[in-house]
């Protein structure tokens, strides 16, 4: 057990730099230039990976605008914030990093070991992984103490959570920072045992395995969602689902069922969620847009096996 960190052992972040630019990654460039009001650097694979997030966020920036969220001078000013780079040099001065790049313990290693060499020795390190461990994360960084999970949820700008990961060798420095952090950004942060799945994404993996399998056995997908209602979860799990990404959805499940196969039907060669997804992967490339159609495609597909 920890007990809260001390936060006179917080750094002072003043350039934050995240790597990756997809959905999650631009959405949480906007909260910390909303919130922290920090140059904040996005980075991906190539260019034009890197104009989308910076158009999502200057996108969203104009919503905020247009709502009257932001005066016109405090948007300009947010957008000024934000620089979309492939060059990870601009990294150096950066204090605190936050990776969202593919779920993939191996990718992760290669980002953070390519963005150690550049930044400060004593710049804290974080991973959005959603369910991934973070100790086998920065098990090939020099530094691995100074390396934190900080996990976002969809939409990063509505829910108020933060998991916040410690791994064995976290820094309180680190540990203090993170929680620093989200409250800078709004949010309520908890901590929590570097498990596969952290809490929440255990729990979600469950309901949405459990969602999944009831539409194999032959329930429509509407009658599931309609049957989560009255529970007052704010969504139903194939909208859920929807929201968060077929292919994040279906990883998080693959990540559940290989550390717990016995409490995720392994042992039933029934994958729910990574079967579903490759349904909707054929024609979409892995993201759904419209829940309606996702559904649809599900229950053709039951109907036909
Ligand atoms: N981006 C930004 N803002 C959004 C948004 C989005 N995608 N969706 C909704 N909002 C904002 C709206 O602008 C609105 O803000 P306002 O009140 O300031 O104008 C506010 O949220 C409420 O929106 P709505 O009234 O349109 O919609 P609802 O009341 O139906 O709420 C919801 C929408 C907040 C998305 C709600 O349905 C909800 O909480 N759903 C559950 C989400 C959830 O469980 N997320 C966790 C997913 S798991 C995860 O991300 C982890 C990963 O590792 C898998």
């Amino acid at each position: 057990p920890v007990g809260a960190p001390d936060k006179a052992l917080a750094k002072k972040v003043t350039k934050v730099g995240i790597i990756g630019a997809g959905l999650m990654a631009s959405q949480f460039a906007l909260l910390f230039v909303r919130r922290l009001q920090v140059p904040v650097l996005i980075t991906d694979l190539d260019q034009a990976r890197v104009d989308k997030g910076v158009a999502y966020i200057h996108d969203e920036i104009g919503k905020l605008e247009a709502k009257g969220r932001l005066d016109g001078d405090t948007a300009n000013k947010l957008r000024s914030l934000v620089t979309g780079t492939t060059d990870k040099s601009l990294y150096a001065d950066c204090d605190f990093v936050i990776e969202a790049v593919f779920e993939e313990v191996g990718v992760k290693q290669q980002v953070f070991g390519e963005i150690e060499k550049i930044i400060a020795e004593d710049a804290i390190l974080a991973t959005n992984t959603s369910s991934l461990s973070v100790e086998e994360i920065g098990s090939k960084l020099d530094h691995p103490e100074r390396l934190v999970g900080f996990h976002f949820f969809n939409p990063v700008a509505v829910m108020p959570l933060i998991e916040i990961v410690k791994t064995s060798t976290t820094t309180e420095a680190a540990l203090s920072t993170a929680f620093v952090v989200a409250k800078g950004l709004g949010k309520n942060a908890v901590l929590t045992a570097d498990a596969p799945g952290f809490v929440v994404n255990r729990l979600l993996a469950k309901v949405m395995g459990e969602a999944a399998r009831a539409v194999y056995e032959g329930t429509p997908v509407a009658d599931v969602e309609k049957a989560f209602g009255p529970l007052g979860l704010p969504m139903g799990p194939f909208q859920l689902i929807d929201l968060v990404g077929w292919k994040v959805a279906a990883h998080v499940q693959d990540t559940m069922v290989a550390h717990f196969p016995e409490r995720f039907y392994a042992n039933e060669n029934f994958h729910a969620l990574a079967d579903l997804d490759q349904v909707v992967e054929k024609d979409k490339g892995g993201r759904v847009t419209g829940f309606t159609k996702a559904a649809d495609k599900l229950v053709k597909q039951v109907a036909g096996n």
